[in-house]
C-alpha cells in the first residue's frame, strides 16, 4: 500500500477509488489547508493529490521526501507546481484537461455574454432597487453578431470557446505556438494573427492560456492601449496573465469598453478598484464549477495515481503548452 495525501475535500468517488487499494490520508475539509499542516502531511508520502491553491515546490518536496512518485492536480492549470522542480527528481506531475474543457468555455462565453450585454449591471439595478425605466437608449450593450473574438491560447478550452462564437456568428483569429489544420481552422472561421494583430482587430480577447513566466501580465498597460476602445477583455485562465492594477486603469478610463474575470491575481484578494468598475463582471473562479465537471476532474487525478502506482504511465502528465 503506498501513501496517498489528499490536501484538500474532492468528490467521494475519487476518494473511494483510491481507498480502496491505498492508505489515505484525507485532508477532508473545504477550506485551503494551511502550509504548516500541508508540510506535515506530506512527510512520508508517494502521492500528493493537490489542488490549486496548494504551491508545490522544493520545500514541499522535500518535506515529502524521495519516495514520492506524482503529484496529481485537480485542475488543468498547473501553475501552482514546479513542474521543472518535479522533473529533476523523477516525480510525475499530472493535471486535468479535456474533462474540464466545455465546462470551463461555458464560463468564458458566460462572461462575454455578461460583459458585452451588461447583465450584471442590470441585475444590480434591480437588487439595489434603483429607479429604471424601459428606453431606446436604456443600458445598451454591444452585439456578438459579426464581431471579431480573439483568442489567446487556441488549445482544448480556446477551440470550444471558438465553436460557441461561431454559433453566435462570430469570426475568430487566435494566437498559439500552433497553426490549426486547415479543417478546423474553417470550421471554426479561425485565422492565426500574432498579438498586436489580435489586440487591435479583436472585439473581445478571451484569455485561454496557461500562467507561466512568458504569459504573466501579457495584458498590461501597453497592450490594453492598442485595443479597440470598445473592446472588452475576458479572462478564464489565471488572474495573473492581466495586470489587474493596468487592467483597473483601462476600465476607468475607458481604454476598452469591458471585462470579464472569473479569476484574479492575488485570489481571493480583488483589487478594489475593479470593485468600483460598473463595466467588470467579476466571478469567484467558477470555470469548472458544475457538479459532474469537478467530479470527472477528481476521478481523472485518481485514475493518474492509480496508473502510476500500477506501473502503467499516467494518464495526463502535465505538458507545458502555450495553451489549456
Ligand atoms: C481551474 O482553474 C483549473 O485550472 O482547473
Amino acid at each position: 500500500m503506498s501513501k496517498v495525501v489528499i490536501t484538500n475535500r474532492i468528490p467521494e468517488s475519487a476518494v473511494a477509488a483510491l481507498r480502496a487499494v491505498h492508505d489515505i490520508d484525507y485532508y477532508d475539509a473545504e477550506e485551503t489547508i494551511s502550509r504548516e499542516e500541508l508540510l506535515r502531511r506530506a512527510a512520508g508520502a508517494d502521492v500528493l493529490v493537490t489542488l490549486l491553491t496548494e504551491k508545490v515546490d522544493d520545500e514541499l518536496l522535500d518535506a515529502a521526501g524521495e519516495q514520492l512518485k506524482i503529484v496529481a492536480n485537480v485542475a488543468v492549470g498547473y501553475n501552482n507546481i514546479d513542474v521543472p522542480a518535479c522533473d529533476a527528481r523523477g516525480i510525475v506531475a499530472t493535471n486535468t484537461p479535456k474533462v474540464l474543457t466545455e465546462t470551463t468555455a461555458d464560463t468564458a462565453f458566460g462572461l462575454m455574454l455578461m460583459a458585452t450585454r451588461r447583465f450584471g449591471e442590470g441585475e444590480r439595478v434591480i437588487r439595489s432597487g434603483t429607479p429604471w425605466q424601459w428606453g431606446m437608449f436604456y443600458m445598451l450593450g454591444m452585439g456578438l453578431q459579426g464581431k471579431t473574438l480573439g483568442i489567446v491560447g487556441m488549445g482544448q478550452i480556446g477551440q470550444a470557446m471558438a465553436r460557441r462564437a461561431v454559433a453566435f456568428g462570430m469570426d475568430i483569429v487566435y494566437t498559439d505556438e500552433f497553426e490549426l489544420d486547415a479543417a478546423t481552422a474553417e470550421a471554426l472561421h479561425a485565422r492565426k494573427v500574432d498579438m498586436d494583430e489580435l489586440l487591435s482587430t479583436s472585439d473581445v480577447v478571451s484569455l485561454h492560456c496557461p500562467l507561466m513566466d512568458s504569459t504573466k501580465h501579457l495584458i498590461n498597460a501597453e497592450s490594453l492601449k492598442k485595443m479597440k476602445k470598445t473592446a472588452y477583455v475576458v479572462n478564464s485562465a489565471r488572474g495573473p496573465v492581466i495586470d489587474e492594477a493596468a487592467l483597473v486603469d483601462a476600465l476607468k478610463n475607458g481604454d476598452i469598453a469591458g471585462a470579464g474575470l472569473d479569476v484574479f491575481e492575488n485570489e481571493p484578494a480583488v483589487h478594489p478598484g475593479l470593485l468600483e468598475c460598473d463595466n467588470a463582471v467579476l466571478l469567484p473562479h467558477l470555470g469548472s464549477a458544475t457538479v459532474e465537471t469537478r467530479t470527472a476532474m477528481a476521478e481523472l487525478a485518481a485514475q493518474n495515481v492509480l496508473d502510476l502506482l500500477s506501473g502503467q504511465p499516467a494518464l495526463t502528465p502535465v505538458t507545458q503548452k502555450t495553451s489549456l
